[in-house]
């Protein structure tokens, strides 16, 4: 067995390895802190001067992991910082979280994880482990990572054989910012590596951090499995967003429908209808397997018709709001509509894809006067697809008395929803957060 894997299978056995973290966003910041937990040393590198800048400093970046993260690792003499990828050959594991967005026309965008490919490359070493953890299609690490890898290690001269030399392995991030159940720690992580070897190396290595760790028999099963998780929760949330649509003009309450059917104790998971989807994960990599599909010549129908139904979501909504004043009589081009919640879910500052920024954009293009009131995110920013240039708008009984509608469109704990029932003239409510209210505000409720 060569000489330097058994190294680094020592190394990971004693806790004494050094793993290198790519990408410190809302996946590469709490793993980097898992392994540091469990004793590993950490150097993390991304290209963000802001995010190095606030790791050295011990100042958070992502609220809904605490100050102590940051500060914790900040304070380590075991954890390190920054954008110098030539430092990427002290790392004995090199873990790679970062982004895989679309392009234009639905079409994987796999620059990053490229071009981490051949800088990993550039300083690669025997008895390195690397470990591809963004999302991305069945093939990917075998093909474009490696493959990156293998160029970057040319270039520099550098002459090592995967599997014998060095090790590569998937392993699936499974993060949901936000929510209080689970954390890294405590979610099961999948691997799947290239060899029999990786995988269980790979393994060992997430055991430091990870309570639960479950391998699979391939690189390609774990890439496949984290896309399933994703598809199934695209497909669901269209379906019960088409069924809310059909049961409104049936006059049933979806929500009410969706938690009878969860009384069954087996056989059924509740998903709730929205105002479309949100989020890194779930509207965008569906479609890095659909885009796969197509190469291979197959079509997947449920991730393009999911796709369809919950990007209408937001005209939907639109439509609601706009027939709701017809109803009192004010055209939408003359109203004042406040929407409330810019992040996706929920109780976090993340915007990604978030339908609310669609839904301001349909009812502007109606005409309306459009304003939003997001208790964490104070002011919008220039933004790859929206440039809003709106700040927050303070909730107070005058400020939500002077709008003609208010729609929720995220459900944030923070809002009060008593105030918004009393002194709002017309909610359109997306989240069910009105549920409360309803005797009350009478005809001043609208579902959407
Ligand atoms: N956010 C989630 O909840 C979540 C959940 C599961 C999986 N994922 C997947 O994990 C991956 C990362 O997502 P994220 O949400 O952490 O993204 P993010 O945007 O929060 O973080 C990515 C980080 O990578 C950095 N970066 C970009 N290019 C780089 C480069 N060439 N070298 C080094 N650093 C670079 C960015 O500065 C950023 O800090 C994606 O593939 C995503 O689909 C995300």
């Amino acid at each position: 067995m060569n000489e330097a894997l058994s190294k680094l299978e020592a190394l990971i056995d004693s806790r004494d390895v050094v793993v290198g973290v790519i990408g410190l966003g809302y996946v590469g910041l709490p793993l980097a802190s898992a392994l540091h937990g469990g004793g590993a040393r950490v150097i993390g590198f991304d290209v963000d001067p802001a995010k190095i800048k606030a790791l050295t400093e011990g100042t958070t970046y992502l609220a809904h992991l605490g100050e102590d993260m940051v500060t914790t690792l900040a304070g380590s003499e075991r954890f390190d910082v920054t954008s110098d990828f030539g430092r990427l050959g002290e790392a004995d594991v090199v873990l790679v979280c970062v982004p895989t967005p679309l392009r234009e026309g639905r079409v994987p965008d796999l620059s990053y994880v490229v071009d981490t490919g051949r800088a990993i490359g550039k300083t690669l070493r025997a008895g390195q482990l690397l470990v591809l953890e963004s999302t991305t299609y069945p093939g990917t690490t075998r093909r474009e990572f490696l493959g990156a890898v293998m160029e970057g290690a040319e270039e520099a001269g550098r002459s090592l054989a995967v599997g014998e030399d060095f090790l590569v392995a998937f392993s699936p991030e499974r993060e949901d910012p936000g929510r209080k159940s689970h954390e890294t720690t405590t979610i099961p992580k999948l691997v799947g590596g290239l060899d029999e070897r990786s995988t269980r190396i790979a393994s060992e290595l997430y055991r430091i951090g990870i309570k639960e760790v479950v391998p699979v028999s391939s690189a390609e099963v774990a890439e496949a499995a984290k896309i399933l998780e994703n598809v199934y929760r695209a497909v669901n949330i269209a379906m019960v967003n088409e069924m809310k649509v059909i049961l409104a003009d049936m006059g049933i309450d979806m929500f009410e429908v969706v938690r009878a059917a969860a009384t069954k104790p087996f056989g059924f998971q509740a998903f709730y209808p929205g105002p479309g989807l949100g989020g890194h994960c779930i509207p965008i990599d569906p479609f890095y397997l659909s885009w796969r599909a197509k190469e291979i010549g197959h079509e997947a129908r449920f991730i393009e018709l999911a796709g369809e139904v919950n990007h209408d979501m937001p005209i939907y909504v639109v439509k609601k709001t706009a027939s709701a004043l017809e109803e009192r009589g004010l055209a939408a081009k003359r109203a004042r509509v406040l929407v409330l919640g810019l992040a996706y879910k929920p109780d976090v500052d993340d915007v990604r894809e978030s339908p609310s920024f669609e839904i301001i954009e349909l009812l502007r293009a109606e005409g309306a006067h459009v304003d939003y009131s997001d208790p964490y995110i104070k002011a919008t920013w220039k933004m790859r697809r929206y440039d809003l240039g709106l700040t927050s708008v303070e909730l107070t009984p005058e400020s939500l008395a002077s709008y003609d509608a208010v729609v929720i469109s995220t459900n944030h704990s923070a809002f009060d929803y008593g105030m918004i029932a009393e002194h709002s003239k017309l909610v359109v409510d997306t989240r069910d957060a009105m549920r409360p209210y309803v005797s009350e505000m009478g005809t001043r409720l609208v579902r959407a």
